[in-house]
């Protein structure tokens, strides 16, 4: 049995059957001034959004649709620690309560077996160069099978269930993670980014790997070789130079 432990996060909860994106629902409820770990969780997203403006596919059922309010005291700068922390509380989470296992995609997409079964989206509302508060975005392709992703995502993505071939029960496996993200959450607070980037490193399937890095900047090769104390990506080209990433997307090279 597992139920919700937090003190803060997901005590105040918002179910809704359907709604565009339960990122623009907090948003509206941290404008009105919702305290830190409010969360909206949606059967249905009917435009459910990713990463760089990309769409995010979020059929009834099928899946953990939910977004989280963090009001962190944190400067602006630390945001790219929060992402990643985030995808350690899911990945942790998942791991646990389901034996799946997943890894980290720099940033913090998770995969199983090489396909992607999880999306976070980190979004900071920002004034006067100051870090107003985040809403922490979570996908989760729980209960899919195969044929209910569309043609475009068959190859790329994948679900809990198709890698363990075991349904999961969605309100426990979201209790899990909102456990897993106030515990971590906490921890970071308290003591720094330094635990949560050794748990990162650990559960990463892009460290100590070939890995090909683009952004709008341009891209580069080279070997990912840890994090940096902002959260930053390490990569060492082939020349022996090292480069730090703060943004994009990585693919492992082979
Ligand atoms: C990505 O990998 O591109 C991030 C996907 C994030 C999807 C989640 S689902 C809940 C929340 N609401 C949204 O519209 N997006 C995030």
């Amino acid at each position: 049995q597992l139920a919700l432990q937090t003190s803060v996060f997901g005590r105040k909860a918002v179910i809704l059957n359907s709604t565009m994106s339960t990122q623009g629902d907090v948003q509206q409820m941290a404008e009105q001034g919702q305290a830190e770990g409010a969360v909206v969780l949606a059967e249905e997203q009917t435009g459910g959004r990713g990463r760089f403006g990309r769409k995010w596919f979020s059929p009834p059922g099928k899946g953990i649709w939910m977004s989280i309010l963090l009001r962190p005291e944190q400067p602006l700068r630390n945001t790219p620690q929060l992402t990643l922390l985030t995808g350690v509380a899911v990945c942790r989470a998942v791991r646990a309560y389901t034996g799946a296992d997943a890894g980290i995609k720099w940033p913090n997409d998770l995969l199983i077996n090489g396909r992607k079964m999880c999306g976070i989206l980190l979004e900071s509302a920002v004034e006067d160069h100051a870090l107003r508060y985040c809403i922490a975005g979570i996908g989760v392709d729980v209960n899919f099978e195969l044929a209910d992703y569309p043609e475009d995502l068959t190859s790329i993505a994948t679900s809990i269930k198709v890698e363990t071939g075991q349904q999961a029960d969605r309100t426990k496996l979201a209790a899990a993670i909102l456990n897993e993200l106030e515990h971590l959450y906490f921890v970071y607070q308290k003591e720094g980014f330094g635990v949560i980037a050794s748990l990162w490193e650990a559960l990463s399937v892009s460290i100590h790997r070939e890995v090909k890095v683009s952004n709008p900047q341009g891209s580069i090769e080279g070997t990912a070789i840890g994090l940096d104390p902002s959260g930053a990506l390490i990569v060492e080209k082939s020349s022996g130079e090292r480069i730090t990433v703060v943004s994009g997307e990585i693919s492992l090279i082979e």
